[in-house]
């Protein structure tokens, strides 16, 4: 699989992939990730790449000449690629979009900067627009490493067995049970004693109702959807 960043900042985002998981996937040729950087592409003897907003408005908005030129490029170059856009105008993006788009050959992630980008780059050449939540960020770059952490995650072999796909929050409505390491007591805290006796089906139940009171406690709504959904597990 094959990340393109299209980003006035790649320097930004160049540092996260080299370290952990992410690096060692990247060295096992899972996936690759590279740059396109609009400013190369502005037809402006300063390499400008924004000007004010038409019609008024605060800050600066990307001009649409070096990104449309950016982008003509890259799909030319790659007819199958999968072009998104981050914005906080969007849909917000969920773990099914990272399993769904996983299965992806080449996906591009297009950072806004300044007060955004002309809307009609977005008309043009967007599959999928996503939001990573109801804040703004002062960039998309963020937003887009979120994306692309979690899209990677889910292709085959990223992940080695000691972290594992299975059982994870938001694979299901429910938050995930909480997780404990050695040693079973720490600072006079204990580990749940179910946990350490071995009986794998009490440990399954136990952690079921740890998932209900997590969830319960922090997202009320998506437990209102897990009972509603299926019939409610004692
Ligand atoms: N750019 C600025 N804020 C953002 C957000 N919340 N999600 C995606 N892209 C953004």
């Amino acid at each position: 699989m094959r990340f393109t960043f299209v980003t006035l900042f790649p320097n930004l985002i160049e540092g996260y992939f080299q370290d952990s998981i992410l690096k060692r996937a990247i060295d096992k040729e899972l996936f690759s990730v590279d740059y396109l950087n609009p400013r190369d592409f502005s037809l402006n003897k300063h390499s400008k790449v924004d000007d004010t907003a038409v019609g008024g408005g605060a800050g600066m908005v990307m001009n649409p000449q070096p990104l449309c030129d950016a982008l003509d490029s890259l799909k030319t170059n790659n007819p199958d690629i999968h072009i998104i856009f981050l914005t906080p105008v969007a849909k917000p993006f969920k773990q099914n979009d990272a399993k769904r788009l996983a299965k992806k050959s080449h996906v591009a992630f297009v950072s806004g900067r300044y007060e955004g980008i002309d809307e009609r780059v977005i008309e043009e050449f967007a599959d999928e627009v996503f939001s990573i939540g109801d804040y703004i960020l002062t960039g998309g770059e963020l937003a887009s490493l979120v994306l692309c952490d979690a899209i990677s995650r889910n292709v085959e072999g990223v992940l080695g067995n000691s972290e594992s796909l299975s059982i994870e929050s938001f694979e299901s409505e429910l938050l995930e049970a909480p997780s404990f390491s050695k040693p079973k007591e720490y600072r006079n805290l204990v580990v749940p004693k179910e946990y350490l006796k071995g009986n794998h089906s009490k440990i399954r139940t136990l952690k079921i109702a740890l998932s209900e009171c997590k969830t319960k406690f922090f997202r009320p709504e998506q437990l209102l959807k897990h009972i509603t959904r299926k019939p409610y597990e004692k």
